[in-house]
């Protein structure tokens, strides 16, 4: 059996970017930012994304973190608002690996957030869990996406053909990894 994850429930991180677990007062904001089709483009996030598609992804969220399968955060400033979410989307343990998944509310972008995001989120994981390598998938044609891998400190490894299939479609994607003792500091 897997172990469970468990994330401080005060969060991780300070200042601007602090990273914390989903609240039920949280949904209504992750409905509206979500609209943005930059986000389902690029990610596995539903569209069209209602309150139907909210519950079910906040309903899941407890028991998943208990099973050891993911973990999901929310990206707040310092006064709690919501600026986006990354988590682990997929972890193995037997291989002591996972990857990351991440998006932004189109007004967070441009200011370096989901960078912090991302490597408080990998120090959090390399300090927290028996993983030893860290992951990251963007479609070939996700700059943002690549760039926030690689200011991060992730390495580009190459492009894993037809690796993931989003909404129906295969597509290729660009494959980053961070390796335990890499972090950047
Ligand atoms: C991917 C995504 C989160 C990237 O957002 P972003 O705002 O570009 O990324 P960051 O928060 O790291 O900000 C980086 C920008 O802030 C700037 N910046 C300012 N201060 C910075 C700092 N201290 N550190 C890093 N970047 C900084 C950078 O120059 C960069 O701007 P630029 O792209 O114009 O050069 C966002 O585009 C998104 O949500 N896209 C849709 C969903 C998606 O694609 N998810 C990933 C699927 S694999």
């Amino acid at each position: 059996m897997n172990p469970g994850i468990e994330f401080p429930v005060e969060g991780i991180g300070g200042g601007d970017v602090r990273l914390r677990l989903l609240a039920e007062a949280d949904l209504q904001t992750v409905i509206d930012l979500v609209q943005d089709p930059d986000i389902p483009r690029w990610t596995r996030v539903p569209s069209p994304y209602g309150r139907a598609e909210a519950e079910e992804w906040f309903a899941h969220q407890a028991s998943a973190r208990e099973e050891g399968a993911l973990l999901n955060l929310m990206v707040v400033d310092a006064d709690d608002r919501i600026l986006g979410s990354c988590g682990i989307v997929d972890i193995d343990w037997a291989e002591g690996r996972c990857e990351l998944g991440y998006w932004l509310g189109r007004e967070a972008r441009g200011r370096g957030v989901m960078t912090s995001a991302i490597r408080q989120l990998s120090q959090w994981v390399f300090e927290s869990l028996p993983v030893d390598r860290i992951s990251i998938t963007a479609e070939p044609g996700n700059s943002a996406s690549r760039a926030v891998a690689e200011r991060a400190g992730f390495t580009f490894e190459g492009v894993l053909r037809s690796y993931i299939v989003n909404k129906g479609v295969r597509r290729d994607a660009a494959s980053y990894s961070l390796i335990r003792g890499e972090l950047p500091s």
